[in-house]
């Protein structure tokens, strides 16, 4: 049977793309460690994530150890609170874990221009941990289609001078 050289060139070129995405989504379950929200985080209440065993009134607070704080955070349509009405304040040189729920529908929590991204599954907690270095600005977009204002869904996460958090931050 007589192949076009053409058609030829492209059956590699879509054979080497098939296995190139293969790669790509081994390499990101395997070594990046990226997967789908998991159990660890616990169960959730969806219509009052507060009042869950595993989850605490939304806030920053003090980790189990000097440096590292625990933030929770509930995503809501069209808000993270803490994060929109008033910004999520984390002091620089520090290890936080977010704990993400959502108290109404699918919603996204990414720390723009960082590896921090998950979905916030109703009834189920998300954590994500990181270190923060310097002081900045980071952004928070909802990035799970969430209703009309979704659009809109936004917030501040600001890593402030370790001197200007003890002097502001609400700590429990
Ligand atoms: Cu919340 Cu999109």
């Amino acid at each position: 049977m007589h192949v076009h050289r053409f058609e030829r060139i492209w059956l590699v070129a879509a054979l080497f793309m098939i296995v190139l995405f293969i790669g790509t989504v081994t390499f990101g379950a395997v070594v990046a460690g990226y997967g789908m929200v998991d159990a660890e985080g616990g169960q959730v209440d969806t219509s009052d994530p507060a009042a869950s065993e595993s989850f605490r009134d939304p806030g920053v607070y003090n980790g189990s150890e000097p440096g590292h704080y625990d933030v929770y955070v509930e995503t809501r349509r069209f808000a993270f609170v803490p994060g929109t009405a008033e910004p999520i304040r984390v002091p620089a040189n520090s290890t936080v874990t977010f704990h993400v729920a959502s108290a109404d529908v699918l919603h996204g929590f990414e720390v723009v221009g960082t590896n921090i991204n998950t979905m916030t599954i109703p009834g189920q907690k998300a954590m994500v941990t990181a270190e923060f270095d310097e002081p900045r600005e980071y952004g928070l977009v909802c990035n799970e289609y969430c209703g009309q204002g979704h659009h809109d869904m936004a917030g501040t996460l600001e890593v402030v001078p370790e001197s200007a958090f003890n002097a502001t931050a609400e700590v429990q």
